[in-house]
């Protein structure tokens, strides 16, 4: 086993999870619907026809999955607020019943001595702003510090570390562009307004924080995949250096540096005003970083922005819902990072996803996650050992969830979930990892 010995006193070990793929209850106490929950009723849009209506009850059984953090030995726990649980119709009229539940949360998580990581945006935005353009309008980066304010004001007694936006790439690119994500939308221009507007609402939500809770700790959450193109033609060059640019740099480089990337900066051009990059760069506090496997794409012509994905190189091993297996990419990226945005980095997102069934006691021997998270957290350790100034590590995910446009067919957790019954079962990587967690915290303290 990894036991990362060269960790920061401070070092933060935590799981993730996101408000729409864990909550249910989306009917429940005022909650208004989500883009999410449209798209789901919308026929071939999810595997199976699921939807995250009940997912895993994590609404009701908040409780009981503050137990299983408790036995996993984390320090950190990262969850998102469902805006729409807030702001039913996203603006105006708050849900103090919406609010209430995100107090019984966070009061039984710092009593349980595990830090709330508030995540203020993953994906579900408000159906009603989305029937207003969402973000295809400018006019959403002033909904999002709206309802950034309503949390801050609430919350910020109690929290302090907050991300404004999970994987912006990656709901404007799905959500936008190709069409595969809520709110569906394939469309070049609506995808470089998205772009551009989530980027302003990153800004804003930043100074609306800083304003708000002046102890805040403040960063966004990226997912950085090294693209590769596959073959490797000088055309699959290109636009892998194009997807490079649309799915690691569109976000990072405009909040961080203060420019966006040259290859796509044009096209944005006719939707910026003046001063908004000096709005989109404010300061943060670290860089939240997702990653799970490098990707690859090739060269096409007809598709909306000239690529498309490609095959990994067959020596890579996959992981069951068929990612490519390899660390090395992971402890390149970390390196790149710290060296390219000299920022703190927590990594807020990492794990291993496939088809998995409980055996016939309801266990799950998920011996290739083990594989998985073993590797993954050793790259780490030598990342750290070169000088990446890695803070944290979360793992994706507590509980097997909703996994978007897969449905529950694919499970990410550490932890078991028996849609029918609702019953949590710890797989046998949540023992690995709790583990790993009591090894690194006894390395620290016997120095
Ligand atoms: C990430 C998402 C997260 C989850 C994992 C598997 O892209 O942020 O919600 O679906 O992938």
């Amino acid at each position: 086993m990894s036991s990362p010995s060269n960790v920061r006193a401070d070092f933060v070990w935590g799981v993730s999870t996101a408000s729409y793929q864990i909550e249910g209850a989306v009917q429940e106490d005022g909650r208004g619907p989500s883009i999410w929950d449209r798209y789901c009723r919308q026929i071939g849009r999810i595997a199976n026809g699921d939807s995250g209506d009940i997912a895993c009850d994590h609404y009701h059984r908040y409780a009981e999955d503050i137990d299983q953090m408790r036995t996993l030995g984390i320090s950190a726990y990262r969850f998102s607020v469902a805006w729409p649980r807030v702001l039913p119709t996203g603006r105006g009229a708050v849900n103090v019943t919406g609010l209430a539940f995100y107090d019984r949360l966070i009061d039984a998580l710092l009593s349980a001595k595990i830090e709330p990581w508030l995540c203020l945006y993953h994906w579900d935005l408000p159906q009603a702003l989305d029937d207003r353009g969402g973000w295809i309008s400018r006019d959403c980066a002033l909904w999002f510090a709206d309802y950034v304010a309503v949390v801050a004001r609430h919350f910020g007694d109690r929290v302090q570390r907050f991300a404004t936006f999970n994987e912006p790439s990656v709901f404007t690119l799905l959500g936008y562009a190709l069409g595969s994500h809520a709110p569906g939308i394939a469309d070049r221009t609506a995808h470089l307004r998205a772009i551009h507007h989530v980027n302003l609402g990153h800004g804003a939500g930043v100074d609306v924080l800083r304003s708000l809770v002046p102890a805040a700790s403040i960063g966004a959450i990226h997912n950085y995949q090294p693209c590769h193109p596959s073959p490797d033609t000088p055309q699959n060059a290109a636009a892998a250096q194009r997807l490079d640019a649309y799915w690691n740099r569109a976000f990072p480089d405009p909040q961080l540096l203060a420019f966006y990337p040259p290859s796509i900066a044009e096209a944005i051009e006719p939707y910026q005003q003046a001063g908004d990059m000096a709005a989109i760069c404010r300061q943060v506090d670290w860089f939240g970083l997702n990653h799970y496997a490098p990707i690859y794409c090739k060269a096409d012509p007809g598709a909306l922005l000239g690529f498309s994905f490609a095959d990994a190189p067959a020596h890579l091993g996959r992981t069951g819902i068929g990612w490519p297996i390899c660390p090395d990419a992971f402890r390149e990226t970390l390196l790149a990072i710290s060296g390219h945005y000299r920022l703190p980095i927590y990594v807020l997102e990492n794990g291993y996803g496939g088809p998995e069934h409980a055996d016939a006691n309801g266990q799950v021997e998920d011996i290739a996650r083990i594989d998985y998270l073993n590797g993954y957290t050793q790259a780490m350790k030598e990342a750290i050992g070169v000088g990446a100034d890695v803070r944290g590590y979360f793992v994706w995910s507590l509980l097997d969830n909703f996994e978007w446009a897969e449905g529950y067919a694919q499970r990410f957790g550490l932890i078991h979930v028996d849609y029918e019954s609702q019953r949590r079962t710890p797989k046998a990587s949540a023992g690995w990892y709790a583990q790993l967690i009591a090894a690194s915290r006894q390395a620290l303290a016997s120095g």
